[in-house]
């Protein structure tokens, strides 16, 4: 029963892991004795989570724009000098864009789709090699791709682009996972629910959390321990059968459809 979760030893990189869902996760995979990489643009906040978690055990910090192909090929290239494997890979980086339908700019629209979607795209195809190093018959590499309960059940707010961008992500992530069954590698999507970080912060101080958690069967925001949980279920043996599943880890949202 120990080894069914064990995650120790595995390289495991998280993207946007310097705050919110992402700082949860990796917090996560340090304590079960991982080694972990996280990445963010603002280096000062991803040097300061790395130096914190690593009181637990192993976490390295590193910057990258993973919103452009050229920052993702950056990244992985220089990933690669420091890493000969990667076995799990995090894509959490992501960024949410709330405007009305008659003024929702091209700008905004962009900015979700390129971080949310394309990111993670391209991160993927500059890091395959790294990952097919890690994967095996009876142990696959894994990718995990951080959706959102907003790709399942239509979000109040006005957050257009972000909940068809998180769409994109769940389907595009059953097609890799198609895709990649045959390298032995395993693709699945955690699809949070509410989880009081940044990108929650506007929403609240608008609605309040009476309203936000409204849809909410289980009445409370997501924690760290629910992001981690299931993060490493996926990265561990105990979930090196599933592929192409989408995790709803939301209070049970997805159920008042
Ligand atoms: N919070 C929720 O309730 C909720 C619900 C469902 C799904 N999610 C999803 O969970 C993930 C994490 O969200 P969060 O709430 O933790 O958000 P957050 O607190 O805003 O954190 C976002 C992280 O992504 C990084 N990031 C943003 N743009 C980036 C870029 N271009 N390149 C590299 N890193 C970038 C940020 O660091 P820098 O700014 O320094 O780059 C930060 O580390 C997102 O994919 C989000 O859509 C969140």
């Amino acid at each position: 029963m120990e080894r069914l979760f064990d995650v120790a030893g595995k390289t495991v990189l998280v993207t946007g892991g310097s705050r919110g869902i992402g700082r949860s996760i990796a917090e996560g995979f340090v304590k079960a004795g991982a080694r972990v990489y996280i990445c963010a643009r603002n280096a000062e906040v991803a040097d300061k989570a790395a130096h914190d978690l690593a009181a637990y055990g192993e976490c390295h910090a590193m910057t990258a724009n993973l919103a452009t192909v050229e920052g993702c090929r950056t990244f992985a290239a220089e990933f690669a000098v420091r890493v000969d494997r990667l076995d799990v890979l995090i894509n959490n980086a992501g960024a949410i864009w709330a405007e009305t339908l008659t003024e929702y700019p091209e700008s905004g629209w962009d900015k979700v789709f390129d971080i949310n979607t394309k990111g993670p795209f391209f991160l993927i195809q500059a890091l395959l090699p790294l990952i097919e190093e890690a994967a095996s018959h009876h142990d696959p590499a894994r990718i995990i791709n951080v959706g959102s309960i907003n790709a399942i059940r239509v979000p109040d707010h006005e957050t257009y682009a972000y909940s068809a961008s998180k769409a994109a992500v769940h389907q595009l992530s059953r097609h890799l996972a198609k895709q990649l069954a045959a390298k032995s590698v395993t693709v699945n999507v955690i699809a949070p629910g509410m989880f009081e970080s940044k990108m929650l912060t506007a929403t609240l101080e608008e609605k309040g959390a009476d309203v936000v958690l409204g849809p909410v069967p289980l009445k409370r925001f997501a924690g760290p321990s629910d992001m981690a949980g299931a993060a490493i279920f996926l990265a561990s043996p105990a979930g090196s059968y599933v592929t192409g599943a989408i995790l709803p880890v939301d209070g049970g949202t997805a159920t008042t459809l």
